[in-house]
């Protein structure tokens, strides 16, 4: 499945803000050796490095090469294949691989485990791999999906409009039948049957009512999927614009952090 960079990039600073209060969730490692699966455009480690001690060396991958392009030049890498090759940003080491994980997890040396926005894309039998593969290294998995989706003010169709979108979050993204909102409380039993501890941090999207763009692309987003599952959104969508468009209208969008170590 391809995602779009405009759109990652409209997303990030909800992310990024959406993050502050995992920052309690972080291992405390010295120059860690980072491996970022599904990293986008390279959110995560704009977020992530900052927070962790000392210069890291990071290892960005993705099955897109446009995003990993991205990436390189938002990180200001020179221009490279995405074979590993490292560069530098900032005083960290990064560099990027091409690789699909439906073909298995990259053979990378590293420290720390991190994703986000990936798992409730992925199959319950991703996660068991995920968890088989990771054999006792520590994992950050950053902004999964959780349910919650409100709007302020509330419709009155907003509940069987979300319950659409959350059945076509179910679909398969290329992983098999996706876990959707179920994605982090099964990962979480995963990773705590594997012999992890497992702390989980709430991290939802504020959207507030300025921001008129997100909050169309949300509604629109949310539209697009729900009317796949054969839902009629039309007037739906027709008056959420138009009261967006009043700037009196916010959403909460939910996610979970979840953050696995050994004996800790
Ligand atoms: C929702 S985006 C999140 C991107 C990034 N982690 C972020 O938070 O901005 C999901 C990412 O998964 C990547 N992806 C999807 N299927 C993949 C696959 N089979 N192998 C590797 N990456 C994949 C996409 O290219 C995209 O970058």
């Amino acid at each position: 499945m391809s995602f779009d960079p405009k759109w990652l990039a409209l997303r990030e600073p909800f992310d990024h803000n959406a993050r502050r209060p995992s920052r309690g969730l972080l291992p405390k490692l010295e120059g860690a050796r980072v491996l970022d699966l599904a990293c986008g455009a390279g959110s995560n480690i704009r977020f992530l490095a900052p927070q962790l001690r000392g210069a890291q060396s990071w290892t960005l991958v993705d099955h897109d090469p446009r995003l990993l392009d991205t990436a390189r030049v938002l990180l200001g890498l020179p221009d490279s294949e995405h074979d590993g090759s490292p560069g530098a940003w900032g005083s960290h080491a990064v560099s990027t691989l091409q690789a699909d994980l439906r073909q298995g997890f990259p053979d990378v040396d590293c420290d720390l485990v991190v994703t986000t926005a990936l798992l409730d894309l992925v199959d319950a039998g991703f996660v068991d791999d995920l968890v088989a593969w990771l054999d006792g290294r520590p994992i950050l998995a950053s902004l999964t999906v959780d349910g919650l989706i409100q709007w302020t003010p509330e419709d009155p169709r907003d509940a069987a409009i979300h319950a659409a979108f959350r059945d076509h979050q179910l679909l398969d993204r290329g992983f098999g039948p996706s876990l959707g909102v179920g994605a982090a409380a099964y990962t979480v039993q995963r990773l705590e049957q594997a012999g992890y501890t497992v702390q989980t941090q709430a991290t939802p999207w504020e959207i507030p009512a300025h921001k008129s763009r997100m909050l169309e692309e949300m509604a629109k987003g949310i539209a697009h999927a729900a009317r796949e599952t054969g839902a009629d959104v039309d007037g739906w969508l027709a008056d959420k614009l138009a009261a967006i468009s009043t700037g009196e209208v916010s959403l909460l969008v939910g996610h979970q952090d979840v953050f696995g170590a050994l004996g800790e």
